[in-house]
């Protein structure tokens, strides 16, 4: 058995029963993720290095020597995507980011066209691919699946490392990591994202990208949250609880209009019926948790307006246009950061030195 990381030193169900923080160090190799889960695994100099790994690879890029140089950077590496769930930024920023760095790639997009659909788990699906690419990158609607595959990938012949693109309604760790680095570019002149005053509004119930972000943003002081949501669709008791155990002041609101003049980031968020069963669908009147072009006046002139999309009408699209809506550049940096990860999991950011 290969000693790839600390995920073989302990049982499935020991592993299992621990807290998510608990589960940290067993997913890192040489204090750097290794399977890339949650975002309690990420501490605050790790998002400077990936933020600044990110930019520096948008600034190789520019130019198509650049681009070749960082194209050969993984050019030994073969990359899965293995998305069991809907996805256009997410797919397409991991597919960009691997061309970007030479790193060859399959996909699975739709299990009814993969040996899922006479019978095979997901499990096996999973160390399937194993056999052949370097990396999986995987979204799954099942919270806690990725754990699992994470464990079971380093438990096998041959471990590889594990990337989680979206896992049920619990966490998309690398939405958060672009938006962290959405954050710092916009507020670079303005202090950093120190002492910002951050609203997330609509669904954050089941928006596992604002669960994610709010579990990074703790690593920034002085901040302050604001959860504007509807009553059924509040931010969850593990988040609120990780945020007081390390003192980030939060508040709970119903309305995002009498908080728009204070906030320096407002983070919109879809409705997720996607999710409702017949149990919770009772209807939700989100006519109050939306930004239109006549709120734009109220919002501090240094805002900015971030949205990790899809959207509806959350966001009126006449705001597109304004310099202070973010959700456009946001979508691009996703490439950058998630090429930084990628880069970093298979510990080659140091031969980006070797580009003069
Ligand atoms: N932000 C996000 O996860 O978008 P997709 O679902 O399109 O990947």
């Amino acid at each position: 058995m290969h000693l790839d990381n600390a995920l073989t030193k302990i049982s499935w169900s020991d592993f299992n029963q621990l807290s998510p923080v608990e589960k940290t160090p067993y997913l890192m190799r040489d204090n750097w993720p290794y399977h890339a889960l949650i975002a309690q695994q990420f501490n605050r100099e790790m998002l400077d290095d990936l933020c600044s790994l990110a930019t520096q690879i948008r600034t190789i890029a520019k130019t198509k020597q650049g681009s070749l140089f960082l194209q050969t950077l993984l050019d030994d590496k073969r990359i899965m995507l293995y998305f069991a769930q809907p996805s256009t930024r997410t797919f397409l920023s991991f597919a960009s980011a691997c061309q970007i760095l030479g790193a060859k790639t399959a996909e699975v997009r739709d299990t009814s066209t993969s040996s899922e659909i006479k019978g095979e788990s997901g499990e096996d699906s999973v160390r399937t691919f194993s056999s052949y690419f370097d990396m999986i990158i995987m979204r799954h609607p099942t919270g806690g699946f990725a754990e699992r595959i994470a464990w079971v990938l380093s438990n096998s012949t041959r471990p590889i490392p594990l990337v989680n693109a979206g896992s049920g309604k619990d966490q998309h760790p690398t939405q958060a990591l672009l938006d962290i680095y959405t954050l710092q570019r916009s507020f670079e002149s303005l202090g950093g994202i120190e002492g910002k005053k951050i609203g997330f509004v609509g669904d954050l119930a089941r928006g596992r990208t604002a669960r994610s972000l709010s579990l990074l943003l703790q690593h920034y002081p002085h901040i302050k949250l604001y959860y504007i949501a509807p009553h059924a669709l509040q931010m969850q008791e593990d988040i609120l609880k990780a945020l007081e155990a390390v003192n980030v002041p939060y508040e709970i609101a119903y309305n995002p209009k009498p908080l728009l003049p204070e906030l320096d980031a407002i983070y919109m968020t879809r409705i997720q019926d996607e999710w409702d069963t017949d149990d919770n669908t009772d209807p939700v009147d989100n006519s109050v948790f939306c930004i239109e072009a006549k709120d734009l006046p109220l919002l501090k002139k240094t805002a900015i307006i971030m949205h990790p999309l899809p959207r509806r009408n959350e966001i009126d699209t006449e705001i597109d246009a304004d310099p202070r809506a973010m959700y456009w550049p946001q979508v691009r940096n996703g490439m950058w950061m998630r090429a930084a990860l990628i880069l970093s999991i298979f510990g080659r950011a140091h031969e980006l030195l070797a580009w003069e």
